[in-house]
């Protein structure tokens, strides 16, 4: 019984070596040490290439190396599996301190205070404290209902927006169709949503048109949620203030795109939460004795809804 690791990053021996010691019964392997095909019962990848699963007639599930699932849908030829996403409290917790990071660096203006520094001015700038701002965040599974109560902790104004309706202590919560509702007071945006069909290109301009003027975004989740045109004419403006990007169309983003370069943009290489193999391969290993077990998984997701 083969598991194949599909992951080209630096960490993939390491993400190897953990997965085998935590699944001893299993023959774990990386993409380019499969000995008999036949044998892969069980694959957990990041971004396989195209057709690569379905060459695996016996395969029974792929688990994602992290949150969402969009890497694995978008493989057409994927065979009609189950699919089980990577959450858990190290993702969670990384995460966390990301979103509070960046939400309290807009609220604290900063940039503009570093940007004074470079000028050797002293300017106090003065800014509301966190209960006269309002900051939103559009997607409320796992990590972005984690986000917004840590958010209402420190005493944000908090409200979430999701497809389907959600209740979280201390937020205010709106769904599917009261997205503009939403929107209106939303000074810093936070965007955590899975990566959809009806959440691709969603951060564009009609979008930021129904801000505040000059709201600040943040986009952790995936790089086809923003229209960057529309982000770049809108910092161009000034209807959205600044922008802290984690997620690229392109990644790496390349040498000579404008993000690198523009004074109101913050980028982040992908790294709001990075999955750990220790805690990750931990996550895993449970996930799929519970699969091979029949148990329930909180981390079974829906490929028809795509998270
Ligand atoms: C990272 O992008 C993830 O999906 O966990």
């Amino acid at each position: 019984m083969t598991l194949a690791l599909y992951l080209t990053t630096k960490r993939k021996q390491l993400w190897l070596e953990h997965l085998q010691t935590l699944l001893p019964e299993l023959r774990c392997r990386l993409w380019d040490d499969i000995e008999d095909p036949d044998d892969v019962l069980y694959v957990v990848a990041w971004a396989p290439p195209d057709g690569w699963l379905a060459t695996f007639p016996n395969l029974k599930c792929v688990i994602s190396i992290g949150a969402g699932i969009d890497h694995i849908l978008q493989d057409r030829q994927r065979p009609n599996v189950p699919v089980i996403r990577t959450t858990g409290s190290d993702l969670t917790l990384r995460m966390r301190e990301y979103i509070c990071l960046h939400v309290l660096r807009h609220h604290r203006r900063l940039a503009d205070t570093q940007s004074a520094q470079t000028k050797q001015q002293w300017e106090n700038l003065v800014t509301p404290p966190a209960h006269q701002r309002q900051v939103g965040i559009m997607g409320l599974g796992k990590l972005g209902a984690d986000a917004a109560r840590c958010l209402s902790v420190i005493g944000f104004n908090v409200t979430g927006w999701a497809i389907k309706e959600h209740r979280i202590t201390g937020v205010t919560t709106y769904s599917k169709n009261q997205l503009d509702e939403f929107l209106q007071g939303c000074e810093i945006l936070v965007c955590l949503l899975p990566l959809t069909a009806s959440t691709r290109n969603l951060l564009n301009k009609e979008l930021f048109a129904k801000l505040p003027a000059a709201a600040c975004i943040i986009n952790a989740a995936r790089g086809e949620h923003l229209v960057e045109e529309d982000l770049l004419e809108a910092l161009d403006t000034g209807r959205i203030g600044h922008a802290t990007l984690d997620v690229f169309r392109e990644e790496p983003l390349p040498a000579t795109h404008p993000f690198w370069t523009h004074p109101k943009i913050l980028v982040t290489p992908h790294i709001a939460s990075m999955i750990d193999p220790e805690a990750g391969g931990r996550e895993i290993a449970n996930n799929l004795k519970a699969f091979i077990n029949g148990e329930t998984i909180e981390d079974l997701t829906d490929p028809g809804l795509g998270y």
